[in-house]
């Protein structure tokens, strides 16, 4: 049988939603302009919103962030089919909303349908949930997904960096997430051991 050789894909789904953290989503974005990983991103309308507030970018700049950008209602878009190889997904920040979209499987929406199609491909996807506090279904919803798959990621500060500033927390929470995707990214701080 003749086996023939595809180029290497390296191409990964970004998802920004509306819940709290919308820089998470930006700077993973900015880490990533200039290495050989492609990104496709989709904002949800809540993501809009929360970047207008929670930030001093243009939704068109951070469009521009991303190789490739898709109207969140684009149902039929390459990343909704999984033919479209991928390296998966990162849902940064995720919402409880959208949480609840991937745990049923709820595909009403270009950002939700790649997340399943993530999933159903056996694909790795990362949802950066942000909420707090946790009621049970939120926990429940939690359970759910991570049993068809995905990966629970809260974005979750780490206090033994000794961070300086909220960039310096950003930059590691998103370098944490990137290295739960496989992907490494040069001159950022990695833990070597220390302490007692
Ligand atoms: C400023 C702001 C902050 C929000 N923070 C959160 C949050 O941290 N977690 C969350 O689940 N929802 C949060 N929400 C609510 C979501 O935006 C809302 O549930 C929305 O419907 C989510 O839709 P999406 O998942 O399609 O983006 C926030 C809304 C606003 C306006």
């Amino acid at each position: 049988m003749e086996v023939k050789a595809t180029k290497k894909l390296h191409r990964l789904v970004v998802g920004i939603t509306g819940a709290s953290g919308a820089i998470l989503g930006i700077r993973l974005l900015e880490l990533l302009r200039g290495t050989e990983i492609e990104t496709h991103l989709v904002l949800s309308p809540a993501a809009r919103a929360t970047i207008l507030q929670e930030t001093d970018r243009k939704i068109s700049e951070v469009q521009s962030l991303a190789d490739v950008h898709y109207r969140h209602g684009d149902i039929g878009a390459a990343i909704a089919s999984g033919s479209f190889v991928t390296l998966g997904m990162v849902i940064v920040p995720c919402s409880i909303k959208t949480l609840s979209a991937v745990a049923n499987s709820y595909a009403d929406d270009l950002l939700s349908r790649a997340a399943d199609v993530t999933l159903k491909e056996g694909r790795p996807l990362l949802l950066v949930v942000r909420e707090t506090p946790l009621h049970r279904g939120h926990l429940r919803l939690m359970d759910l997904a991570a049993r068809s798959g995905a990966v629970i990621f809260p974005p979750v500060p780490a206090f033994y960096l000794h961070p300086s500033s909220v960039s310096e927390m950003v930059d590691h929470t998103v370098t944490r997430i990137l290295l739960r995707m496989g992907i490494q990214i040069d001159g950022l701080e990695e833990w070597t051991g220390g302490g007692s």
